[in-house]
């Protein structure tokens, strides 16, 4: 839980909305909000029955909205077909967008290059037309390695013109995770790049997919397609690899989108849980692109005249619902950048939101918390420095903002005059399900204030019951919505289980501790479970202790997390060497060994802030490992709990002391 959760529910600040944003709200004042509430609330398949009639073309109607009778295995119009690449960009071609400028694209050297939806639409249909003569349809799997581009965009949204289902996997995971990922998401097709570039730097990516391809298991993978990004050298494979630029020169400019059915999945997106290895998130196509379209409207707002800027990468959940598929499906501009935030210098995201004119700006607690360091040691890095009057609405998602960043966000990027939607969802959800809506809600800094309409979010106890106002308990979502998760890709059980277990009557299970207030408002206090939420990216205590003692001089090891200023929450991880315990330059350099490690094993993410050595760790006499205990000790607290029941009490003085 984070360090700030004790201030932050002594908060008392309201922010009203504005009532310049009030007025042209497409969500517009509490009676408007209170009304769809009432709806929902009063007829939930009408509700969203009647909002995926108007917001979706539909190539065959449904009949039905919700089929509960595999419950918790649900499905949302489930005898309609559609298309989602076509709900996104054909669209956009009738109703007048074509000349629109769909995305700016900045690469990390400051290139901007832009396209206009026919464009888009063009080079889409190119590269799905390119799949389709090597032989790929709908139902196939395709792992998608990109860099942040537009021909991320492109390959995800080609993939869903023809029904492939596409599995992102982040860039920063290593060739193993990749590995992981392929074989349990059984791949046909593998998109990648020859490399991309951060922070100046050119990062390769295709030799992770060669190491990945050729660690057995991936026989199933026909093709390897290459977007050239950087043009070094690569190794290639004749038989298999193929060149993006090329199987797409000769296309046509116009593929049929294939229709699918409302519950064929659109995509597979692996997430961390609090046991084994990450869980392939399953979402559908018509439900999900229903939600991701509707939160643009509701939570952003989005206006034809917005430039709209999601900084996530398309190998998270963000960048799926808020880059390629919500923006396009609401015929917005958006910017897509390449890089990181403090490259060339710290003033990056100022500068571009000031050279795009960008009107709503949505980033992550963490890179809000290393900015405001930056532009407090140097002045040409603070956002006063630029001009940011384009911005009309902030946005913040991943992990609990801190009330402290959330004022700075609102004086010194928003003016003062740009409301913050501070949007709680997951992997799982699909968009958002906790936030304020600009026209609407009262900000209350820290808390991700209220239910959207149709979403019934709650605290329950560990029986399932309602829980007081002021009081901690789980936060579920009673009843199912369109965009919901529809499996774990390959276990069904595990689905159940993670996400209905049965003491909670059925309820969905986000895996969240939170509370509720008596307005109503939400405040997130972190995961219930063994979920770390580093820099708001999710990884599992168990998938870094895995990488852990898969190093040969490891016996022994268990990670948690301890606050951290910066990334919310920092890993630590206790270890116990097969040999005797290092000490001084020694335990550094088999710390460094084991952080470069794991940075191998599943990716830079994951690299422990610390290690520290021990003889043994805190057990019990039935040998459990004590994890609250190491909690403490990685606070650098002391322990005051009972540790009588403590199999060897004296190491906890050993763990205290940092290498
Ligand atoms: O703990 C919550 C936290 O991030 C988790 C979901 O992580 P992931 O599936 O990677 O999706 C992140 C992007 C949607 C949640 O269980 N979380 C997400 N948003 C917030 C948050 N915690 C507090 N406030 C938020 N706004």
């Amino acid at each position: 839980m984070s360090n700030s959760i004790e201030s932050t529910l002594h908060e008392t600040r309201v922010f009203p909305p504005p009532e310049s944003f009030v007025a042209q709200a497409n969500v517009s004042g509490k009676a408007a909000y209170q009304a769809l509430l009432d709806e929902a609330d009063r007829d939930p398949n009408g509700f969203w029955g009647r909002l995926a009639r108007e917001n979706l073309q539909w190539s065959k109607p449904f009949t039905q909205v919700l089929d509960e009778s595999k419950a918790p295995f649900y499905t949302w119009f489930g005898d309609g077909e559609l298309n989602v690449s076509a709900n996104c960009l054909d669209v956009n071609l009738v109703n007048g967008n074509a000349d629109k400028i769909a995305i700016i694209f900045e690469a990390d050297g400051g290139e901007v290059t832009q396209v206009t939806y026919q464009q888009l639409y063009e080079r889409v249909c190119k590269f799905a037309n390119a799949l389709k003569a090597l032989g790929y349809k709908a139902g196939d799997r395709a792992i998608i390695y990109l860099p942040m581009s537009i021909e991320a965009v492109v390959a995800m949204q080609a993939c869903a013109r023809l029904g492939v289902i596409h599995s992102v996997v982040f860039g920063g995971f290593s060739s193993k995770s990749l590995h992981e990922r392929i074989t349990d998401v059984g791949a046909s097709l593998v998109i990648t790049a020859d490399a991309q570039m951060r922070g100046g730097k050119a990062i390769a990516l295709k030799p992770a997919v060669d190491e990945a391809l050729g660690m057995g298991g991936c026989e199933a993978v026909r093709h390897s397609i290459v977007y050239r990004r950087t043009g070094g050298d690569v190794a290639w494979d004749a038989k298999r690899d193929l060149w993006m630029h090329e199987i797409t020169a000769k296309q046509s400019a116009d593929c049929p989108p294939v229709p699918v059915n409302a519950e064929h999945p659109l995509f597979i997106l692996y997430t961390s849980g609090s046991t084994g290895k990450p869980k392939g998130v399953q979402h559908s196509s018509g439900g999900y692109l229903l939600w991701a379209k509707l939160t643009m409207e509701w939570t952003f707002d989005a206006k034809p005249s917005d430039i709209f800027w999601c900084t996530a990468d398309v190998g998270w959940v963000t960048g799926h619902s808020y880059i390629t598929y919500g923006p396009l499906a609401a015929g917005l501009t958006q910017v897509v950048f390449e890089g990181v935030p403090t490259y060339p210098d710290a003033g990056r995201f100022w500068k571009m939101i000031q050279d795009h004119k960008v009107t709503t700006f949505y980033t992550a607690p963490t890179a809000i918390r290393s900015l405001i360091k930056a532009s407090e040691a140097k002045a040409s890095h603070h956002p006063k420095s630029y001009d940011l009057s384009s911005l009309r609405l902030l946005g913040s998602v991943g992990e609990p903002i801190n009330p402290e960043a959330w004022m700075w966000y609102h004086i010194n990027v928003g003016g003062e005059r740009c409301p913050i939607v501070d949007t709680w969802w997951q992997t799982e959800t699909g968009g958002h399900m906790i936030t304020p809506l600009p026209g609407v809600t009262p900000l209350k800094p820290g808390s991700c204030t209220t239910r959207l309409p149709g979403i019934t979010a709650a605290i329950v106890d560990e029986t399932g019951g309602d829980v007081e106002a002021g009081h901690g308990g789980f936060l579920v979502i009673k009843r199912p919505w369109p965009s919901m998760i529809r499996a774990i890709w390959g276990d069904p059980d595990r689905y159940v289980k993670s996400y209905f277990p049965s003491e909670l009557r059925g309820y969905y299970l986000a895996g969240d501790g939170a509370q509720c207030d008596t307005d109503g408002c939400f405040w997130i206090m972190g995961r219930i479970d063994d979920v770390l939420n580093v820099s708001g990216h999710r990884l599992g205590t168990m998938e870094v202790e895995s990488a852990l003692v898969a190093h040969e001089l490891v016996a022994e090891a268990a990670v948690v997390g301890r606050p951290d200023a910066t990334t919310g929450e920092a890993v630590v991880a206790f270890v116990v060497l097969k040999r005797s315990r290092p000490e001084g330059d020694e335990a550094i350099a088999i710390g460094k060994q084991l952080r470069d490690w794991v940075a191998k094993e599943i990716g830079p993410i994951a690299k422990p802030k610390e290690i520290r050595f021990g003889d043994n760790l805190p057990k019990t006499r039935s040998g459990k490992i004590m994890r609250r205990l190491l909690r403490v000790v990685a606070k650098g607290e002391t322990v005051t709990q009972d540790v009588s029941t403590l199999e060897n009490p004296a190491i906890l003085d050993q763990l205290s002391t940092p290498v």
